[in-house]
C-alpha cells in the first residue's frame, strides 16, 4: 500500500545488501514512520515480542526472515532447530508464527547446510509473496459482500465496523479485514468505517485509523464500548475483523474485545465476517476456548497510556488508580456460531468444520 505516494510492504529485504531485513517500528505509529533494519535473530525476536511488528501474518513472515538471519551465523541443524524454537516462543496465540517456522524447517531440514541460507531467503520470500496474494484474494471475496450491501441501499454509504488492526501493517500487504475495504473503496463504493480504538494497545486508534487515513478511506475512531450502540441504531451494516487463529471447527481467536462485538452483532442481526487466510487456520484444534493459548501481556498496557502531548513529545501517563493491579489477556475466542462466515483466499465459507473442509478438502 502507499504512504505519501510511495508503495511499501511491511517487511522487505534490503535491495542493496540483499540480506538485512527492514520493518516499520509499529510502536512509533501514528506519530512517526520509522524504518528499523534487522540483522540478527535476536533483533527479529525482539521486534516480534515488543510488537514493533504485530499481526498474525506479518509476525509469521518476520519470523521466517529471522531464521534467515540466524542461519547466516550458523547453518548447522542443531542451531537451526534452536533458533526456530527461540523465534516461535516470542508470541503464543497467532498460529502463523508457528506455521511459517514449520514451513521453513520442513524445507531446510532437507537442504545441505551449505545451501541453507539461500534456500531460507527464497522460502521466506515465497511466504511473503503468498501472503500478499492471499490478502489480495480475500480483498476480492470480501469486497463482493460490501458491493452487495451497497446495491441494497443505493445512494447511501455502507457503514462497516472493524476491531484492532487487520490492515496491511498486520500482513505483508493489503491486510486481511481491511483488504475488502480497500478494494471496495478503490472501486468507488461509498463507505465509512467505525474503527474500534482497541484498548489496551490502541491498534485501532493508532494503526487502523492511520492506514485508512493514509489511503483516504472515510472513518471514525470510536471507543471500544460504542459498537453495540451503533449496531442498535442501524448504523453498522457489517462488522469485519481479522484473526490470529481459527480452529478447524470455525472458532475465531482475535484481539481482546472481538467476542463482545460478535455478541452485539448477533443480537442486532449485523453480519459478522472474519477475514482468515489459510495460514491462520490451526487444523490441530477444534475447541477454541479450551485449546487456543491466550497471551497475557503486561499490566502496564492497561494501567498506562502513551500518546502525543500538545508540544509534540511522546509521553506515557498512568490512567489507573495507583496501586491497583491489572490483568491483560490480549485475545479472546469467538465461537463459530456467532460468526456469519469466513473470508479466505479460496472464497467464503461458514465458520464450521463443514464450511472449512468445503474450501480445503485436502484437510479432511
Ligand atoms: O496483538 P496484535 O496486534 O499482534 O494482534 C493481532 C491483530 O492485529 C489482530 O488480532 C488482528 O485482528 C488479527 S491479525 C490480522
Amino acid at each position: 500500500m502507499k504512504v505519501d505516494g510511495v508503495a511499501y510492504r511491511s517487511v522487505w529485504v534490503d535491495p542493496g545488501d540483499s540480506w538485512s531485513v527492514h520493518i516499520f517500528d509499529q510502536t512509533k505509529l501514528p506519530w512517526a514512520l520509522e524504518i528499523v533494519r534487522l540483522t540478527t535473530r535476536d533483533q527479529a525476536a525482539h521486534a516480534i515480542k515488543s510488537m514493533q511488528v504485530r499481526g498474525a501474518p506479518l509476525i509469521g513472515a518476520v519470523a521466517a526472515y529471522g531464521l534467515c538471519l540466524a542461519l547466516r551465523g550458523d547453518a548447522s541443524s542443531d542451531a537451526m532447530e534452536r533458533d526456530a524454537a527461540i523465534l516461535a516462543a516470542t508470541r503464543p496465540t497467532a498460529i502463523n508464527l508457528r506455521w511459517a517456522l514449520d514451513r521453513m524447517l520442513i524445507r531446510l531440514r532437507n537442504t545441505r547446510a551449505a545451501d541453507r541460507v539461500d534456500t531460507a531467503y527464497a522460502e521466506a520470500a515465497a511466504i511473503a509473496d503468498e501472503d500478499v496474494a492471499q490478502c489480495e484474494a480475500m480483498g476480492r471475496y470480501g469486497a463482493e459482500l460490501i458491493e452487495g450491501i451497497a446495491a441494497a441501499k443505493p445512494g447511501q454509504r455502507v457503514n462497516l465496523l472493524t476491531h484492532c488492526n487487520a490492515g496491511w501493517l498486520a500482513t505483508v500487504d493489503w491486510g486481511t479485514a481491511l483488504a475488502p475495504i480497500y478494494k471496495a473503496h478503490d472501486a468507488g463504493i461509498g463507505l465509512h468505517v467505525w474503527v474500534d480504538e482497541t484498548r489496551p494497545r490502541n491498534q485501532g486508534a493508532a494503526l487502523t485509523a492511520w492506514e485508512l487515513g493514509s489511503h483516504g478511506v472515510p472513518h471514525t475512531v470510536i471507543a471500544d464500548n460504542a459498537g453495540g450502540h451503533y449496531m442498535q441504531h442501524g448504523m453498522v451494516d457489517m462488522a469485519i475483523v481479522g484473526t490470529d487463529r481459527v480452529t478447524r471447527a470455525g472458532d475465531v481467536a482475535n484481539k481482546i474485545g472481538t467476542y463482545l462485538k460478535a455478541l452485539a452483532a448477533w443480537d442486532n442481526g449485523v453480519p459478522f465476517w472474519v477475514a482468515c487466510p489459510s495460514t491462520t487456520i490451526d487444523w490441530t484444534v477444534s475447541d477454541g476456548v479450551k485449546e487456543i493459548p491466550i497471551e497475557e501481556r503486561s499490566a502496564a498496557e492497561v494501567t498506562d497510556l502513551t500518546g502525543r502531548m500538545e508540544d509534540g513529545t511522546i509521553a506515557t501517563i498512568r490512567v489507573a488508580a495507583v496501586g491497583s493491579p491489572a490483568a491483560n489477556p490480549a485475545f479472546d475466542v469467538t465461537p463459530g456460531r456467532l460468526v456469519t462466515g469466513l473470508i479466505t483466499e479460496r472464497g467464503r465459507c461458514a465458520a464450521t468444520a463443514e464450511g472449512l473442509l468445503g474450501l480445503f478438502p485436502e484437510r479432511a
